[in-house]
């Protein structure tokens, strides 16, 4: 049996069909990649060697699976153009957060520079475009807005939540915009190059918004709930970071001296952001973190969209795609322990 990110997908004939085509995706994903003059072809390659979960096609691959033609190869180009896209935002995301890391290797930044990261995150976008003009206008189109909403979200983030405004609203807004779009251009694009009906293509664009957006904000409870090394990450990373995610949003509008304490650590007098610096603040905030309401209602909102998901599954017809996509979203939900 194949799985994906450790869920099942499927019956070993469905699960080989899946990997029959991500490896098509694969091949297609370096073939693009690799077709411009040799000096590009390492950076542009770079982020796609590196490693990734291909969230993504998988995703694509599977909303395929709803309509009648999965294995037309304009499922293939849909699926490789979305990774395209998102490996081009993490080209220019790693400039814009000068991070020196992207999936355990040296980001592109920094081992060439940001001059060398932004132009083959270009060059990825040039890609996606020259392939995603295979498809049609209908599907340019598609591409074109959830690239402006990329971009949108990303500027949004940038800016900051204006005074006044509810930075719950502001974040999740940002976390829409910024992943779940493109997730939910995937499902989209899956469903309609597969040619499923226009009610199954809705429902898997929603479905991958409300995966993505779920994914995302477990990913901020583990960052606050796990143990050092429990996930090959350490906890309390955006903390360091001055990133204010979902839980804490939540906690700092609490009551009471643990919040009044929380406040203290984390904003300056004049309520800026502060990155943590020392790990013994570091600890004690994660540990009046995990004891806050702030994270009960952040698993709140997280059973939200894992609800919001299965409804939408529920109105798809059954087959082992949306046996896998259960699992997905169930997932979702149990690794935040
Ligand atoms: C990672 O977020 C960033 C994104 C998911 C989207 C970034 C979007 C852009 C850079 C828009 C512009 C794109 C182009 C090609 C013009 P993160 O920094 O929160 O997460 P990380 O930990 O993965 O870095
Ligand atoms: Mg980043
Ligand atoms: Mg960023």
């Amino acid at each position: 049996k194949t799985t994906f990110m450790g869920i099942d997908m499927g019956s070993d004939e469905f699960s080989s069909g899946i990997g029959e085509s991500l490896a098509k995706v694969e091949e297609l994903l370096l073939a693009e990649l690799s077709s411009g003059e040799d000096f590009l072809t390492e950076a542009a390659t770079h982020l796609a060697k590196a490693g990734g979960k291909r969230f993504r096609p998988v995703f694509a691959l599977l909303s395929s699976q709803f309509g009648p033609n999965p294995h037309a190869s304009e499922v293939i180009t849909a699926s490789t153009v979305v990774e395209l896209i998102h490996l081009a935002t993490l080209y220019h995301d790693d400039v814009m957060d000068e991070a020196e890391l992207r999936r355990g290797a040296v980001s592109a930044n920094a081992r060439w520079s940001n001059s060398v990261a932004i132009l083959a995150g270009d060059f990825l976008f040039a890609r996606a475009s020259r392939l995603v003009s295979t498809l049609g206008p209908e599907s340019v189109l598609i591409i074109a807005d959830t690239f402006a909403e990329l971009v949108t979200g990303q500027m949004r983030e940038t800016i900051g939540n204006p005074s006044g405004t509810d930075p719950v609203d502001h974040y999740l807004r940002v976390v829409w915009e910024k992943t779940a779009s493109l997730i939910a251009a995937a499902g989209r694009f899956g469903g309609m190059t597969s040619g499923a009906t226009d009610d199954d293509i809705e429902r898997l664009s929603r479905l991958g918004d409300a995966i993505g957006t779920a994914f995302q904000v477990s990913d901020d409870i583990i960052d606050i709930s796990s143990q050092p090394g429990d996930s090959g990450k350490n906890p309390g990373t955006d903390l360091r970071e001055g990133v204010h995610t979902l839980p804490v949003l939540y906690a700092l509008t609490e009551q009471g001296p643990d919040a009044d304490r929380l406040r203290e650590l984390l904003l300056s007098a004049s309520g800026e952001r502060l990155p943590l610096t020392d790990d013994a603040e570091v600890a004690e905030a994660l540990g009046l973190l995990n004891a806050s309401a702030g994270m009960v209602r952040a698993r709140e909102t997280l059973a939200g969209y894992a609800e919001r998901a299965y409804s939408e599954l529920a109105q798809l017809p059954d087959n082992e795609a949306k046996k896998a996509l259960t699992s997905l979203v169930s997932y979702t939900v149990e690794r935040i322990g």
